[in-house]
C-alpha cells in the first residue's frame, strides 16, 4: 500500500434527493440547480480529488432515481464513495450502484487514512440505527488497522445537533458508535449529512462534522422545521499522513430558498 506523501484530497456531498423527473422541488427548491452549481463549483475548485463522499439520500424516494445520481456524479472522472440515508432504498442503492466509478462502498484505504461507510438507515422510519452488522463492520475495520488514521462516515447525526425537530431523528444508539469508537486512538474524525446545514463539535480529538446538503438547507436550532435561505454547499478535506484534518464548507449561489414548505425531506 503506497503511503501519501501529500494531504489527500476528499470532497463529502450529500442529500441530493434527485427524483426522476428533472428540475423536481423538495420544499420548493429544485435539486438539480442545487446539484449542478455545486457540481459545477467542485469542478473549478477541485480539478484533482482523491474520491467524493457521498453520506446517504442519494434520491428522494424514488429508486429509478438513482441512474441519474450516476449520470450526475460519474463525469467528476474521481471515484464517489456513496452511502444510504432515509430517502434512500439500501437493496435498490447496491444494485444499481455496484460498481463503476459511482457505487456503494463500506470501507476504503487510501494512504495512511481508511474511511468507514455505515448504513445508519433502518426501514419505516427517518431516524438512524446502527445495527449490530454495522458496529461490528467498523470494530473490525478499527482492530485490522490501527496504524491507519479513521474516518466514519454515516448518513445521521449520532449526537443531537441543537435542533429540536431533527434531534429527534438522530442515529438512536449513537453510544453504542460511541463505545466503538472510544476505544480506538486513531479515529479522527465522523461525518455525516441529514441535518442540511453546517455542523461542527469536537468530541476529544473526534472531529464530529455535518455538510450542507446540496438542495434545501434547514435553520438550526428551531424547534418546527425551517427552510434556511442559506445555498447549497458541500465540504472539502485535506488529510495528512500525520492525521492532521482540515475542513471547511463552500457554499453555491444560486438557490432562492422559499419560506413555505409542505414535507421535511430529511
Ligand atoms: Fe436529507
Amino acid at each position: 500500500m503506497p503511503i501519501a506523501a501529500t494531504p489527500l484530497r476528499v470532497l463529502q456531498v450529500t442529500d441530493l434527493h434527485l427524483k426522476t423527473q428533472p428540475g423536481s422541488r423538495v420544499w420548493g427548491v429544485d435539486v438539480d440547480a442545487g446539484l449542478s452549481a455545486v457540481l459545477a463549483r467542485i469542478r473549478e475548485r477541485h480539478p484533482v480529488v482523491d474520491f467524493i463522499l457521498v453520506t446517504g439520500d442519494l434520491v428522494g424516494d424514488e429508486p429509478d432515481a438513482y441512474e441519474r445520481v450516476r449520470q450526475a456524479l460519474e463525469p467528476l472522472g474521481a471515484p464517489v464513495h456513496c452511502l444510504p440515508g432515509n430517502h434512500d432504498f439500501p437493496a435498490a442503492l447496491g444494485q444499481r450502484l455496484r460498481d463503476g466509478l459511482v457505487r456503494w462502498q463500506r470501507h476504503v484505504i487510501v494512504g495512511n487514512w481508511q474511511f468507514v461507510l455505515l448504513d445508519s438507515s433502518f426501514p419505516g422510519t427517518p431516524s438512524g440505527h446502527l445495527a449490530p452488522s454495522e458496529l461490528g463492520l467498523l470494530d473490525t475495520a478499527l482492530a485490522m488497522h490501527p496504524e491507519l488514521h479513521a474516518m466514519v462516515c454515516l448518513h445521521h447525526n449520532p449526537i443531537p445537533t441543537d435542533t429540536p425537530w431533527l434531534d429527534t431523528m438522530t442515529v438512536g444508539n449513537g453510544e453504542a458508535l460511541f463505545a466503538v469508537l472510544d476505544r480506538y486512538p486513531q479515529v479522527r474524525a465522523v461525518v455525516w449529512g441529514h441535518i442540511h446545514a453546517e455542523f461542527s463539535a469536537r468530541r476529544g480529538d473526534i472531529h464530529l462534522l455535518a455538510t450542507p446538503a446540496t438542495c434545501v438547507q434547514f435553520k438550526p436550532g428551531t424547534a418546527e422545521p425551517q427552510v434556511d435561505e442559506l445555498p447549497p454547499g458541500y465540504r472539502w478535506f485535506e488529510l495528512h499522513p500525520d492525521g492532521r484534518l482540515e475542513t471547511g464548507v463552500e457554499r453555491v449561489e444560486p438557490a432562492r430558498m422559499p419560506a413555505s414548505a409542505r414535507r421535511a425531506p430529511t
